[in-house]
């Protein structure tokens, strides 16, 4: 890589500081946990009011979220949300990771602006859609060979 394309790179940042923290900055450029899950036990996509989209992914082991992961056609603050959630939500109990909020999310990004609170959102409820999904998935096993069947 060109040191005039570091330099370039640098300067985005540098304009983005202005309006995104770092950490909102670093997840939506490197984002983690980015991609579909193989044979998840937890899926969701939810449309948002501004009309993207967040998909989540679960793998649950013990109880405990092994693997998060998320797709988004959304803008970078939505991208930066689902890496934020998944991140969070990886370790953590079913229970513990029901609760994770918008405000959660808001709050390890480092805050996003008002505009772009919405994203956090979406993410928070994406993911909880994803575990209420895991839990049917949990109750009525044949479900899991259905999503197989439809694609998640
Ligand atoms: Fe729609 Fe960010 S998720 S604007």
């Amino acid at each position: 890589m060109s040191s005039s394309w570091e330099e370039f790179e640098e300067l985005i940042k540098q304009e983005m500081r202005k309006i995104y923290s770092e950490a909102a900055i670093e997840h939506s450029m490197n984002p983690k946990n980015l991609g579909e899950l193989e044979d998840a036990d937890g899926f969701a996509r939810v449309i948002g009011p501004c009309g993207d989209t967040m998909e989540i992914w679960l793998k649950v082991k013990n109880g405990t979220i092994a693997q998060a992961t998320f797709l988004t056609d959304g803008c970078g603050t939505s991208i930066a949300s689902g890496s934020m959630t998944t991140e969070l939500a990886k370790g953590k109990s079913i229970a513990e990771a029901r609760k994770i909020s918008q405000e959660n999310v808001l709050n390890a990004l480092g805050g996003l602006p008002e505009e772009s609170e919405h994203c956090a959102l979406l993410a928070s409820n994406t993911l909880k859609e994803a575990i209420k999904d895991y839990l049917a998935m949990k109750k009525e096993p044949w479900k899991k060979a259905y999503h197989k069947h439809i694609g998640h």
